[in-house]
Parts: structure tokens; C-alpha cells; sequence
């Protein structure tokens, strides 16, 4: 089934505004998503009608935001399938949740000469977590090698596993190649040897159908603001057995039992590792995008940006001089890019000054940018709500981009 992209950008306002006296052509998507109204309208919602605090009062606003916060929770267990509601830890964004599980599982099983394992493709916020980690502990970080099309080398990543690894820490999609890592048979390989594994899944929510009980994988990480809800707003799924043996992340209100000035007793989860007031109206809102968008359908989202995918690829290649970074052959609808002779900042402003918002820099990577020995890329990150039509406008304006920056 087509999706009714027409109707569907009706529920996105800011996709009908002008930037620079031009439609809007928003084209930044891996690094935030816009937001459909229903999302709006539940965070205004929220605090007209509802605010108050969760988990604290027994007066009704705070028994009704107390529903409604929890109920976000069991929409999320349901998008990737989670055993239970306990499994679901609400933080900030993935850098939070990556940051989380990299403290108290450092803590509690990272010793002197143990390894960790993270690839060449990762987004700053899962190497500098980690490399704490292996400061504070003595420990070692170990990279797995990527190939010229931006794939991980499977048979390197075997090499990397000794009786001292801990821990896999990896995407699941590259923000910066549009990459679909083989995440299933990483954590299979990794469990074999009694490895755990993080999945950085902050680019691939928004794409891909994710299973976290088929994938197997200890913990996985996800942005709401990639999601099509709310910014300040994240997820860390972890099995419920490997959760319930470490220790708190944070110190505060919501995450204790019991508190004298001797001793303190811990919440159960998920409130173990929740300790303040959350983003109440942000994860309601959340759960409207995850409604919104798993309504329109993932099979048919996936289906539609694999179109957009490649006729941006058939279209960007005809520009002169153009060389795409990422020629995974199992993608996602992201295209970074360099131009012979052309600094991508250049290309980035002059393309604003079209209506035509793409990342510009290193996006995060600069491992990646050393990989391909390149000093920044332009990046092209498409959504279901993006046409054709604004590919076509991308390509015209890269054209003229580059006739003016070559003159
Ligand atoms: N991680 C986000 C990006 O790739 C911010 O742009």
C-alpha cells in the first residue's frame, strides 16, 4: 500500500511553513524529526488539563498524570515488544540511556584489564561513555574495522573477543552511512561467548520494525525526538534479570524505598533508575507519535523511504564530482556525501538559503570522517512525510550550489 503522503504532511504544520521565502524542504530527519499536531496538542494538553506530579500525590491530577505517564510506558513495551512494563527505563535521549547502562554496569562488572567492544561507525555518545569507563577501570576499548562501503567486518569483529570482553556496545543504524548493521547476528555471536550487548538504536526506531526479544540483545536505546515525539525524552530497554543486579545510576526521589540518614532501600524497576521528576508531558506525548506513526504502518514507512532512498541515490549521483559516504547494501534513508573540491559547510548554507535543510560537519563521527579521510559530509536524512517533489528540489539546488561554488 502507497502512503498518503499528502495527508500525511497535513498533520506536520511546520512541513506548510517558508523558510527563506521558500517551502520548507526539511531533510535533517537523522538528527530530529518533526512532529505530527497530535503530539502538540497532548503536550499543551497535558499542561492545561492534567499537570501534576507522578507517582507522589493521591489527589486526582496526580492519579490521572500517574496514568496516563504510565501508560506511555506500556505503548513502548509494545513498539519493541518488550517482556515487561519493569524493562522500560525513561531518561533524556539514547546519550542518557547509553550513558546509564555504561556507569553501573562499568560499575559492577568492569574490572582492571576487561575489554569493550564498539565499532568504527559510532556516534560520539557511544564511544566517550565508554572510554570513561575504561579510564575509571582500567579497562580497554577494542574497535571493530568497517570496509569502503561503511559495513562492519564480521570476521575482524570475531577477532576482537577474548575471555576478557564485557560488553558490545554498537548501532543498529549508522547515523552517518545509513548502514543496517547485522545487529542479530552480532549479539548471537556475543552471547556465545557470554558477552552482554547494547544497541544503540537512535536511528533505527524511526525506520525499522524492532523486536526486542527477537534480537535478543541486553539493552537498547532510543530517542523520542527521533520518533517523531518530543525532545528531553528517551528510552533504555534492558532484560529485566540482567537490570535487577545493578546498582542505581542516579540518587534522588522516586528511585528510593526506604530513606534514613543509616541506610536507603532502592525502588523496584523500572523507578530504580528514575530518580527525579521526569518529563511527564514529553512521554505522553511520545506515546501519541509511536501511535501516530505505527498506525501509518512500519512495513509500509520501511517500504516508502527505501523508494525515497534510492531514487535520491540515482538522483545525487548525476551531480559532478559527487561521492556518497555509506554504500552499505542493506541501508538505511540516510545519504551523506562529499563534492569534489567543495566544503560541505558551503554547500549547506548556500542550500538554506534555498529552503533546503541538510546536516553539514561531522555529524557526531569523526572517527568516520578520519575513516574516509574526509573533513566533513553533507547529509540528506529523509522521513515518510518527504517526497519526490523535494528530492528533485535537493538535486536542483545542489546543482546550482555547485555551479556557483566552482565559479
Ligand atoms: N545524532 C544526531 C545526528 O546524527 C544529532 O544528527
Amino acid at each position: 500500500m502507497r502512503l498518503n503522503i499528502e495527508k500525511i504532511r497535513l498533520d506536520f504544520p511546520i512541513l506548510n511553513t517558508q523558510i527563506n521565502d521558500r517551502p520548507l524542504v526539511y531533510l535533517d530527519n537523522a538528527a530530529t524529526t518533526q512532529k505530527p499536531f497530535y503530539v502538540t496538542k497532548a503536550l499543551e494538553k497535558y499542561y492545561k488539563e492534567t499537570n501534576s506530579n507522578v507517582h507522589r500525590g493521591n489527589h486526582f491530577l496526580s492519579q490521572k498524570a500517574t496514568e496516563e505517564f504510565e501508560n506511555s510506558r506500556k505503548i513502548i513495551q509494545g513498539l519493541i515488544n518488550a517482556n515487561s512494563e519493569k524493562e522500560i527505563i525513561f531518561t533524556k535521549g539514547t546519550t542518557e540511556s547509553i550513558n546509564l547502562i555504561a556507569n553501573v554496569f562499568g560499575k559492577k562488572y568492569i574490572n582492571g584489564g576487561d575489554e569493550i567492544i564498539i565499532s568504527e561507525m559510532e556516534h560520539h555518545s557511544n564511544i566517550v561513555p565508554w572510554q570513561i569507563v575504561c579510564s575509571d577501570r582500567k579497562a580497554k576499548l577494542k574497535i571493530i574495522p568497517i570496509n569502503d562501503n561503511g559495513e562492519i567486518i564480521f570476521g575482524e569483529f570475531e577477532q576482537l573477543i577474548t575471555n576478557s570482553t564485557k560488553i558490545i556496545a554498537i548501532n543498529h543504524v549508522s547515523n552517518t552511512l545509513g548502514t543496517i548493521n547485522p545487529i542479530k547476528r552480532i549479539i548471537k555471536k556475543a552471547h556465545e561467548n557470554n558477552i552482554a550487548v547494547l544497541i544503540d538504536g537512535a536511528q533505527a526506531v524511526p525506520h525499522l520494525k524492532i523486536d526486542v526479544q527477537e534480537l535478543d540483545c541486553d539493552f537498547y536505546c532510543f530517542s523520542g525526538h527521533k520518533v517523531f515525539g518530543p525532545t528531553g525524552t528517551g528510552v533504555l530497554f534492558g532484560k529485566e534479570k540482567i537490570l535487577n543486579k545493578l546498582p542505581p545510576y542516579q540518587g534522588g526521589g522516586e528511585m528510593i524505598s526506604n530513606v534514613t540518614f543509616e541506610e536507603t532501600t532502592f525502588n523496584e524497576l523500572p523507578y530504580i533508575f528514575e530518580a527525579g521528576t521526569p518529563n511527564i508531558a514529553g512521554f505522553i506525548a511520545l506515546a501519541e507519535a509511536i501511535k501516530y506513526f505505527t498506525n501509518i504502518g512500519l512495513e509500509d514507512i520501511a517500504d516508502y523511504e527505501s523508494e525515497l532512498l534510492e531514487y535520491a541515490t540515482k538522483m545525487l549521483l548525476q551531480i559532478e564530482g559527487l561521492k556518497i559516504i555509506g554504500t552499505a547494501t542493506n541501508k538505511a534513508s540516510v545519504i551523506s556525501f562529499v563534492i569534489d573540491g567543495i566544503h560541505s559547510a558551503d554547500i549547506g548554507t548556500l542550500l538554506d538559503q534555498m529552503g533546503i535543510a541538510v546536516r553539514v560537519g561531522n555529524h557526531c563521527t569523526q572517527p568516520i570522517m578520519e575513516r574516509f579521510k574526509i573533513n566533513g559530509a553533507v547529509r540528506a536524512s529523509f522521513a515518510f512525510y518527504n517526497t519526490f517533489e523535494e528530492i528533485d528540489i535537493l538535486y536542483m539546488g545542489l546543482k546550482r550550489a555547485v555551479s556557483m561554488l566552482r565559479d
